[in-house]
């Protein structure tokens, strides 16, 4: 069998552990407010998902020193919370939540408003979400795996903004990160898409050019030319005839079960 198709009984565990992700990301909008710091918001978040029974799956992952991820404005992905991270008015924040619930993960992060936000940054945003759906209403078994970032990377040049092209989707299941890699812009990976592939796709998206730069702290990514970035991921699953969004939230102008064909 193919090794990237998911029995019924592990989609289960997924589908148990993609619901948590998506009630801590619903439970923390409330908190992102100016003056917070961002250790707090990974607190709380560590805390809710330890009460439910599960792992908070980036605490300790190849040393990753925090719950969760928190990344403000030209961060791109993988910032660290930080006490002196205060946040304030105008600030776009990225909160990715991986857990681990019997054994299984799931996977995904979406973009939260300071106070008032500029209109480039509501821009950015919007366009990063929207590429992730665009890409969600193509799933489908039988579709090549490159169509994916064929869309998303068509969606966010037309909108004048750039691709990141360092980091990538992945399968998810048993292990945090595996295969297949899902690029987010153009390439040739024609694995076909079958039913019971589980896998996120996490669209980093930039106001300028796609570069980034590793800070010192080994895990920061920041863009080159200090841009603002977003980016939106889900977990999903493909089924019969779409795919079933298991870190779906319920303020998502998307639904949870789409039929694509
Ligand atoms: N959640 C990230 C992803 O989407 C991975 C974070 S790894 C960490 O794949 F170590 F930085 F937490
Ligand atoms: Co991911
Ligand atoms: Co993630």
């Amino acid at each position: 069998m193919n090794h990237m198709i998911k029995q019924k009984t592990e989609i289960e565990k997924i589908k148990i552990s993609g619901k948590l992700v998506a009630r801590v990301l619903e439970m923390i909008e409330e908190y992102v407010q100016p003056n917070i710091n961002t250790e707090e918001l990974n607190n709380i978040c560590h805390n809710f998902i330890k009460q439910e029974n599960a792992t908070p799956a980036c605490l300790g992952y190849h040393g990753f020193p925090k719950s969760v991820c928190i990344s403000v404005n030209d961060v791109v992905c993988h910032g660290i919370p930080n006490k002196k991270q205060i946040l304030k008015t105008g600030d776009i924040v990225n909160i990715d939540v991986t857990v681990i619930k019997n054994n299984y993960y799931a996977d995904a992060s979406k973009m939260f408003f300071v106070g008032k936000i500029s209109n480039l940054s509501k821009r950015l945003c919007k366009v990063a979400q929207e590429s992730l759906y665009k890409s969600l209403k193509i799933i489908n078994p039988g579709i090549p795996i490159f169509k994916i970032g064929e869309i998303i990377q068509n969606y966010v040049e037309d909108h004048n903004f750039s691709v990141v092209k360092e980091y990538c989707g992945h399968g998810i299941g048993s292990s945090f990160h595996e295969e297949p890699h899902i690029l987010h812009y153009k390439n040739n990976n024609k694995i076909i898409l079958k039913k019971g592939m589980v896998f996120t796709i996490e669209p980093m998206i930039n106001a300028g050019k796609s570069e980034v730069k590793c800070m010192k702290d080994g895990w920061t990514v920041k863009t080159k030319d200090q841009s603002l970035s977003a980016q939106y991921e889900h977990t999903i699953l493909v089924t019969d005839q779409g795919c079933d969004i298991l870190t779906w939230q319920k303020k998502e102008k998307i639904l949870p079960n789409l039929i694509n064909q």
